[in-house]
């Protein structure tokens, strides 16, 4: 967090970056800047006066309402996404919920005139209701956090309220006090958001289609770290023999096509599995195991490494082939690496990396065969596995890291154009990024809160 009066920074500014010539001020209206000149190294040197003492906090106040102001402002936004999400998991919840309150009718009504039944049936409808039990805390936290989510409102209301009315009598209020209370709800809200972000993926819906572009093999990503100004979009059409990535500013230039950028890496990448993480593209380099990081802003290559035993080079693809033997990719834990080894019998592997080094940090093996994995993606350190890239292919094995547990899935997802060679999960946009044969589509995803039990570490 930034010190809280941040309002001496105009004079830090000036002195620092020295970049105006001159400017004159008159002492009511502010800082005074005399005279700016260069020293031996180049450097413009500025004189700056402090004006009159109460004008000065004066001036420093007002700096600092607005500040609040923009802060409240942040976190209105922040609870609007917020509410967003929750209502979009939310309406799945309900629907749920009123499942089981007819399973549970039912289940009455069966048990009032049990003689008439079989007792095969039975037994198949109290099964069906175990089943549903776990729901039961889930739901109750659902209706947790959205009471949470409109206490924040009814504050977020209330604080914006006292900014308001305090706006005219700068100077009687006690700013620290204020600034407390900001902080405080600032970081109630985080946590709150982060607890609603991981969950367990229970649904797929979409896709919509945001561009036809490109051959039938692709990737297209953004960056999940970026900050929420930043939205560029990277575009790396084949799955061979190049090494020309593409960049827009937005999701709306990617549209219309207006690049802004082209990186020539120095490694042609084998596959469609690359991702961008925190200002970097991680890549398979073309015909081995090696894994590439190589920074936008640099240029260059910062880290590369052999992912030991890897197989590479379609010894173990993914069922379209395409050398998709690597498939790197990020979540809210982090960046890992999905492949298979000879040691693991062409079964799949997740490393976790150590996005700087491309270490790996540690190593899981499932009973899953990476030839007969449609795809997969990572979110909060489940691994989920597609059983196709043709029609009808749907999520059809997890792997949970944190449990070393494994389970089967049916979580279908529709194939709009019947040949998905990329599909990995971004946890800024909560979303799944998909190549969909020439179409680069995105999946909205709905997540369940994990709740934790007793074998859950
Ligand atoms: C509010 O958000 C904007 C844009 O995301 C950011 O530049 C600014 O620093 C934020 N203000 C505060 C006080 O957090
Ligand atoms: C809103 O502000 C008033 C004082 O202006 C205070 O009495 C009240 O408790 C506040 N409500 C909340 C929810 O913080
Ligand atoms: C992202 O990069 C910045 C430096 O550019 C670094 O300070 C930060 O720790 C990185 N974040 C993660 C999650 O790796
Ligand atoms: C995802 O859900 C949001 C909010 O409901 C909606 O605005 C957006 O269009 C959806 N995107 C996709 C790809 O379905």
């Amino acid at each position: 967090m930034r010190a809280p009066f941040g309002a001496l920074n105009p004079l830090l500014a000036l002195v620092v970056f020295g970049l105006y010539p001159s400017m004159t001020i008159g002492p009511k209206e502010g800082w005074q800047v005399y005279s700016s000149a260069q020293d031996a190294d180049g450097r413009c040197i500025c004189t700056v006066v402090a004006p009159e003492q109460n004008l000065c906090s004066r001036d420093a106040k007002s700096r600092q309402l607005r500040q609040l102001l923009e802060k409240v402002q942040n976190m209105s936004q922040s609870i609007e996404v917020l509410n967003l999400r929750t209502q979009r998991d939310f309406q799945y919840v309900m629907k749920m919920e009123n499942q089981m309150k007819g399973l549970r009718t039912k289940f009455r009504q069966i048990e009032e005139d049990r003689k008439n039944i079989m007792a095969r049936n039975f037994k198949e409808l109290q099964d069906k209701m175990d089943e549903l039990q776990p729901l039961i805390p889930v739901l109750e936290q659902y209706k947790t956090d959205a009471k949470l989510i409109s206490q924040f409102k009814e504050e977020l209301r209330n604080l914006s309220a006292v900014l308001t009315t305090i706006q005219e009598e700068i100077g009687a209020y006690d700013y620290e006090e204020l600034y407390h209370r900001v902080i405080s709800l600032d970081s109630r809200l985080r946590s709150c958001m982060s607890k609603l972000t991981c969950g367990k993926l229970m649904k797929i819906t979409g896709p919509v289609t945001i561009k036809t572009s490109g051959t039938r093999f692709g990737a297209w990503m953004t960056d999940p770290l970026a900050s929420s100004r930043n939205n560029r979009v990277w575009y790396m059409d084949s799955y061979t023999n190049s090494k020309v990535v593409r960049e827009y500013k937005s999701m709306t230039d990617f549209v219309s096509g207006m690049e802004s950028r082209t990186y020539y890496l120095p490694f042609k990448w084998a596959g469609t599995n690359h991702v961008v993480y925190n200002g970097s593209l991680y890549y398979n380099k073309e015909q081995s195991n090696i894994i590439v990081r190589y920074s936008f802003e640099m240029g260059r290559v910062l880290a590369q490494r052999a992912l030991e035993h890897a197989g590479f080079h379609n010894v173990y693809p993914y069922t379209w082939g395409g050398s998709s033997d690597i498939d790197l990719m990020a979540d809210e834990l982090g960046m890992w690496a999905v492949y298979a080894t000879n040691q693991n019998a062409g079964n799949i592997v997740i490393s976790q990396l150590d996005p700087q080094t491309l270490e790996v940090l540690k190593t899981w093996n499932t009973e899953y065969s990476k030839r007969n994995a449609g795809e997969s993606f990572m979110i909060c350190g489940t691994l989920y596995i597609t059983n196709s890239h043709l029609t009808g292919a749907k999520v059809y094995y997890s792997f949970n890291t944190k449990a070393s547990t494994y389970e089967y899935t049916d979580i279908p997802f529709h194939n709009q154009y019947f040949h998905m060679s990329m599909l990995d999960y971004n946890f800024r946009e909560r979303a799944l990024y998909g190549w969909n044969n020439g179409h680069q589509v995105l999946f909205n995803v709905t997540l369940f809160h994990v709740i934790k039990t007793e074998d859950d570490s």
